[in-house]
């Protein structure tokens, strides 16, 4: 899905860049152009990146608490 029509951005290139570590949306705006002409993505687009870096923030803990029980396991 087209979140950004002007600059034709889709919400996977989004969540790919910020699994790639854009977690500003001057990152957003920089490396794919969101937001740079009309505006009307930028709401949508924060909400995208506000949930994935939630999303990879929780993953993240997931795994060092994954990673604590392999060290007690071992
Ligand atoms: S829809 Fe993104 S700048 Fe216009």
């Amino acid at each position: 899905m087209y979140v950004c029509v002007c600059k034709g951005v889709t919400e996977k290139a989004l969540r790919d860049a910020i699994h790639e570590g854009a977690d500003r949306m001057r990152d957003l705006k920089t490396r794919l152009g969101v937001s740079e002409q009309c505006g009307i993505c930028a709401c949508y687009a924060k909400q995208i990146l506000d949930q994935t870096l939630a999303q990879k923030s929780e993953a993240q803990g997931y795994h060092e608490q994954a990673t604590c029980l392999c060290e007690t396991a071992a």
